[in-house]
């Protein structure tokens, strides 16, 4: 018997809930995107749990890190893709009236258009809520009410509480619960020609006692097996009978409802795979794991008591519609990336663990999502560049195979850390499957490097920068200096035949190798890399700097040619202003207007052009922000060393015109690019910035890239938006033990307030004004911080608030001495 307990109450407040009104087959997989619920070790889709996968519905539960790999064969030829596995669905409950009678059709929004229907994300605790009442051909009406949870405190628990209420009838209602292990890779429809079945050996069973079933099975090649335990029990008691179908089992009740009484059905469901430590095997785990867990009350109480510490860890008050949706990107990040993500071994997935797109794989993305988590799980980060680390052999190996020194970390990677790219994509305009080069953007390393060195910034983790850090950073860097070329008629180093941020110029028009020249994104980040690895190795305690040079055979020649190669990278120039490679300047004008007047979207424009037997590779048009990005990565002074220390000029006026000229010229066909150009307006043309700060926080809540939220959110952005109210509009930057501030508040969004956690000081709260910025320090014993904007800094001790008056308005001040 269940414990029988009130209805817990969805949080109503304007700015925790999220809710969908009405049916509406069309938007079902958005919706189930968007109210997925994780907990960083695995994630659920918010599907129905009445409706199994077809055209409207995509269940999914899928686990980081837990991937498979198979063979397909398309176009005339065999191709590999490893995919995150949708794993057994752990969701099945559904309802009919009567007991036992086949001809009575299970209940459906699909079979009984429903008379209401609801679903409430309670982003606070964590609790999806749904609503539907449904009436048959008899009049009768039944309203059910469910509360899902994927439990933040235990991450191998799941629960699923459902309330099912005869308004105008008395009888029999038949429940059927249970796990589904013929799930496959059917979430993404250009998908459909690839082999999707990634699941076998399923088998199923029932635990002593009767309330409890399981399931078990193991992934075709990479063998990691599952075992998952569903515990179904009724509030007004009676056995479940137990049923196996190929590939299911599920726990048929039967209750009698009493006109106007309501009945609970709670369903409790444990997951674990062979890649979790402390456990002997898989389905013994999951079976004891759901035997000893407590009653859905008791679920909800500890499951909300670990959300609350989360909120805490990261809290943002940002004001009004912005502020709401800022709070559901933070709870998407998390539900992927949580405490228990530190834990594991596993990279940032693009698209979070909420879907099928891009395969689960790992992209540069963790550029938007590692500088955010620093500031609040510095431990989750560490966990996301220890995957980096561990995969660095084989970023060796692929350097070795490309006839590299260093590393070259893949642009896609999964569980190995081989490239996972794809050879072939489809462009589902032309129905043709067509060459993929994206493999060349080697810029990925870039980002890794970024990442570590960020990480080293906002922790001042110097056993992790003196190991792993150190070694990352310099392999990358040694793959730079390599992959640089001497040319003597420019007297300057090229790096030659890679691809950009930019994605859509894979090769000069009419070109027989693929890739561009000296994109100048890679080259400046390179550059920044190389000089970056010097100044750490510089700074290595003498002992470990000995065994890093002997471990990795590095000769101080090398130093030499990184610090030449620092200096002397090309940066391409075209009327006056830094080209996005060498050539883009000569490349045709796009007609913008035609193509937007011809297709209105036109965000996927390689598509369209491919389509029309053009190629995007022919114009002057990019997909997303690209030189660009380096305003997004370095702050106006650091940009201005970097080039400097290049040996070229970037003054405001010529920063200006780039991005004049490339604003023209981009048609944000990934969401990253809204965010970019939301990051680097506010400081160049601030009366533009907010159309992509809106873009940006609307980009999966109205799904903007026309479908593909719907595959999975964009966690990248995600991730971004949040960063760009941390650190992009205060020009907050942790560097040197300091943190330096240099806000450009747009007017919507100039006044807010969020905490972070920096160099083990917890809670550090940053409010800013319109006046003035003020950074309280909580009371603790630890050091001061050392608080930096413009020209003045200021220690601020714990239990004090610095205030940092914007516009000139005079020198940084304590609480006390400040009017
Ligand atoms: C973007 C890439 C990104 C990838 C995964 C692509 O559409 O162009 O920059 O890494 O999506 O999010």
């Amino acid at each position: 018997m269940v414990e029988v307990t009130p209805p817990v109450p969805a949080d109503s407040s304007p700015g925790w809930a999220w809710s969908y009104e009405g049916y509406d087959p069309a938007q079902e997989r958005l919706r189930e995107s968007l109210c997925v619920l994780g907990n960083g070790y695995f994630a659920t889709r918010g599907a129905l749990p009445e409706c199994a996968a077809d055209a409207v519905h995509s269940p999914g539960t899928y686990a980081a890190g837990c991937y498979n790999r198979l063979e397909s064969e398309v176009a005339g030829q065999r191709v590999e893709n490893e995919d995150l596995v949708n794993l057994p669905n752990w969701l099945p409950l559904r309802f009919r009236f009567g007991a036992c009678d086949p001809a009575s059709p299970w209940l459906t929004p699909d079979t009984h258009p429903p008379l209401e229907h609801r679903l409430k994300l309670d982003l606070r605790a964590g609790l999806l809520e749904r609503t539907t009442r449904f009436a048959d051909d008899e009049g009768r009406h039944l309203s059910v009410r469910q509360l899902r949870l994927v439990h933040m405190g235990d991450p191998h628990l799941a629960a699923l509480r459902t309330e099912l209420t005869a308004e105008d009838w008395s009888g029999q209602l038949e429940v059927e619960s249970g796990l589904d292990g013929t799930v496959a890779n059917t979430g993404v429809a250009r998908y459909q020609q690839l082999a999707h079945q990634h699941l076998t050996h399923v088998h199923t069973g029932e635990a002593p006692g009767n309330d409890t079933v399981w399931l078990r099975c193991r992934t075709s090649t990479s063998d990691i097996r599952v075992g998952m335990a569903a515990r179904t029990t009724l509030d007004s008691g009676g056995d479940a009978v137990t049923a196996h179908r190929p590939g299911h089992v599920v726990s048929l009740l039967r209750p009698h409802l009493e006109r106007g009484r309501t009945v609970t059905v709670d369903k409790c469901v444990a997951l674990h795979t062979s890649r979790d430590p402390a456990i002997s095997d898989p389905l013994h785990a999951a079976i004891d794991r759901v035997g000893r867990a407590p009653g859905f009350a008791e679920l909800v109480r500890s499951h909300r008591a670990a959300w609350e510490q989360l909120w805490r860890t990261c809290d943002l008050e940002v004001p009004g519609e912005s502020g709401r949706i800022l709070r559901l990107h933070l709870f998407h990040l998390v539900q992927t990336l949580s405490p228990h993500t530190a834990d594991l071994d596993v990279g940032v997935p693009a698209r979070g663990l909420h879907g099928e797109a891009y395969r689960g794989h790992v992209f540069w993305d963790e550029l938007f999502v590692l500088p955010f988590l620093n500031l609040h799980f510095p431990e989750v980060s560490r966990a996301l560049l220890n995957y980096r680390h561990r995969r660095l052999e084989q970023a060796r190996f692929a350097a070795l195979d490309a006839g590299r020194a260093g590393a070259m970390y893949p642009w896609q990677s999964g569980s190995d850390g081989r490239e996972e790219a794809q050879r072939l994509h489809l462009n589902p305009r032309s129905e043709r499957w067509l060459p993929d080069h994206s493999r060349l953007q080697h810029h990925v390393g870039s980002a890794i490097a970024y990442n570590v060195w960020q990480y080293g910034e906002a922790t001042g983790d110097a056993e992790f920068m003196h190991t792993k850090g150190a070694e990352i950073l310099l392999q990358i860097a040694r793959f730079w200096a390599d992959a640089a070329t001497w040319d003597e008629a420019h007297q300057r180093y090229r790096i030659l035949g890679v691809v950009g941020p930019d994605e859509y110029h894979d090769a000069y028009p009419g070109a027989a190798r693929p890739g561009i020249d000296d994109n100048a994104y890679t080259n400046v980040t390179a550059a920044w890399v190389l000089a970056r690895a010097l100044d750490l190795l510089c700074s290595l305690p003498e002992p470990r700097r000995r065994d890093l040079f002997e471990r990795t055979e590095l000769a101080t020649e090398e130093l030499g040619v990184w610090e030449d190669v620092s200096r002397r990278l090309l940066v391409p120039w075209h009327r006056g202003l830094i080209s996005q490679f060498a050539g883009y300047g000569e490349l045709a004008e796009l007609d913008w207007g035609h193509y937007r007047g011809a297709y209105g979207d036109i965000r996927r424009l390689d598509r369209i052009l491919e389509a029309e037997g053009d190629t995007v590779n022919r114009y002057q048009a990019s997909k997303q922000a690209d030189v660009l990005m380096l305003g997004y990565l370095f702050s106006p002074p650091e940009l201005h060393r970097l080039f400097r220390r290049l040996g070229y000029a970037l003054d405001d006026t010529t920063w200006q015109r780039t991005v004049d000229y490339y604003l023209g010229r981009t048609s944000h066909g990934s969401t990253l690019s809204s965010l970019v150009h939301a990051w680097v307006l506010p400081r160049v043309r601030r009366s533009e910035a907010w159309r992509y700060c809106h873009e940006a926080l609307a980009g999966d809540i109205a799904d903007l890239q026309g479908g593909t939220t719907g595959e999975g959110v964009h966690l990248g952005a995600m991730a971004g938006t949040l960063d760009l109210v941390q650190r992009g509009l205060t020009g907050l930057e942790p560097r040197g033990g300091a943190l330096r501030l240099d806000p450009a508040p747009l007017p919507e969004l100039s006044r807010y307030e969020l905490s972070i956690r920096f160099r083990g000081h917890w809670g550090v709260r940053v409010r800013l004004t319109t006046d003035d910025v003020r950074i309280t320090v909580p009371a603790s014993d630890r050091e001061p911080i050392d608080v930096a904007m413009g020209d003045h800094s200021v220690s601020v001790a714990p239990g004090e608030t610095c205030r940092l008056p914007l516009g000139g308005r005079g020198p940084l001040s304590r609480r006390g001495w400040a009017p």
